[in-house]
């Protein structure tokens, strides 16, 4: 099997490459390719990843380019994993928002639109190569933010693929450890949009434990997600982490403008990884990789990728088409939720209403990704992308008012110039 990253050269490259190596007899994998236009890292990612391959007795040939068709030419699967504007861009969207009193971050409101306006296209571009030139029917599997919104514009083009995001399987892992079971016996219902997501069962061997864990464990699920205990209570269910930019708006505002941004801390881990990387001694995965948010996100893609391929119709948190399954979306929408994973791809497991509350949310922000999307496809004119950036962020549930939606695309629109064809 080929397997080729957009995206190669990213310094979490060393998390996939140790579970590729980890877990080669679940996914064998005979050549890796990574794909990535700078230089500098790709060749650093690479050294590391074929010492780890070697280390581990990885038959696997791992090759790098810049070239996206040399890439793609004839890959069975296609991982995504780009960053468009790297950190730099992403610290702008940590912090621009601010200047509008909106809560600042990458994948979430205002932040969460400007990464979406810069990623689609570039999204797009590689799925086309990966159309033409990797092998018919091979996967997508997006891992690049927003990738709910990512998604869809894939699906929306026809391109076979499929979401992908740590969060779920993060839950699993912690779950089966409070539980002390492994992993393989909990199941999630995983019930949302990717980011926006609620785990409203826990399914040991079949049986729901989350009332118990609710019951006995509250205080530990809520330092988790960092919300508070008597929320996670009332709702009977633990919303992820990325629900605090809601649950806990101003809070999380007020702590914003005096922490030090999350794009600043990933740049101080990256050049450390980078300095590592570049070491002919490290062969192994570094340990200050588990400082960055990826965890368990070479074991998702694996298990995930490894269903595809060999059809083992297990269950795996994915986003997909909703079909009908959230009856109050279009059927076009991506949404992430369980799924039985098998060649054919993702099929949802069926979810029981939701609570009007949480039905509203995401029904609201599923608005919000609709004009996000039409946004961020926009080839026209100036003015008509910034009344559809305008309209995206007057949709979203954390801007709401004309005068905020406003400046913020006047913020946004200052800051991603360079990124925006038609800007
Ligand atoms: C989690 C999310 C990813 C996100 C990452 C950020 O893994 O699921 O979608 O990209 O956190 O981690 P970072 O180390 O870049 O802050
Ligand atoms: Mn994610």
């Amino acid at each position: 099997m080929k397997l080729t990253v957009i995206g190669g050269g990213s310094t979490y490259t060393p998390e996939l490459t140790d579970g590729f190596s980890r877990l080669r007899d679940v996914l064998p994998i005979d050549e890796l390719w990574l794909v990535d236009p700078d230089d500098r890292r790709r060749e650093l990612v690479v050294g590391v990843s074929r010492r780890m391959f070697a280390r581990a007795g990885h038959p696997g040939r791992i090759r790098a380019t810049a070239d996206l068709v040399e890439g793609v030419a004839d890959a069975d699967v296609v991982l995504i994993q780009l960053r468009i504007g790297g950190q730099a861009a992403r610290l702008g969207d940590e912090t621009w928002p601010h200047e509008a009193c909106c809560i600042g971050q990458e994948t979430t409101g205002p932040g969460g639109l400007a990464k979406a306006l810069r990623t689609v296209p570039v999204a797009l571009e590689v799925a086309e190569a990966v159309r033409r030139h990797a092998k018919p029917g091979a996967w997508i599997v997006d891992f690049t933010n927003p990738v709910g919104i990512v998604t869809r514009a894939l699906l929306e083009e026809g391109h076979r693929a499929i979401g992908l995001c740590n969060v779920a399987i993060g839950f699993q892992r912690r779950f089966a450890r409070m539980l002390d079971a492994d992993p393989t016996r909990v199941r999630l219902e995983h019930v949302g949009l990717n980011h926006l997501t609620w785990e409203r069962g826990v399914l040991l061997d079949g049986a729901d434990a989350l009332p118990a864990m609710l019951r006995d464990r509250l205080p530990e699920l809520a330092d988790e997600v960092e919300l508070p205990a008597p929320l996670l209570r009332n709702l009977a269910m633990v919303p992820s982490y990325y629900l605090r930019y809601y649950y806990a708006h101003d809070r999380v505002f007020e702590e914003q403008r005096h922490e030090q941004p999350r794009a600043e801390k990933v740049m101080e881990v990256e050049q450390e990884l980078l300095r590592l990387y570049a070491d002919p001694a490290v062969d192994s995965k570094p340990a200050i990789l588990a400082e960055r948010g990826g965890a368990f996100y070479s074991e998702a893609a694996v298990d995930l990728i490894a269903s595809l391929q060999s059809d083992r119709g297990d269950v795996q948190v994915a986003n997909l088409r909703n079909d009908g399954t959230l009856p109050f979306l279009p059927d076009d929408h991506v949404i992430e939720v369980s799924a039985t994973i098998g060649a054919a791809g993702p099929v949802a497991v069926p979810v029981a209403p939701l609570p009007a509350d949480v039905q509203g949310l995401i029904g609201h922000v599923a608005g919000y990704e609709r004009l996000a999307l039409d946004a961020a496809r926009h080839t026209g004119s100036a003015a008509r992308g910034r009344e559809l950036v305008e309209r995206a962020l007057l949709a979203h549930p954390l801007v709401g008012q004309w005068d905020r939606a406003e400046k913020l695309a006047d913020l946004l629109l200052a800051n991603n110039r360079d990124h925006l064809a038609w800007a």
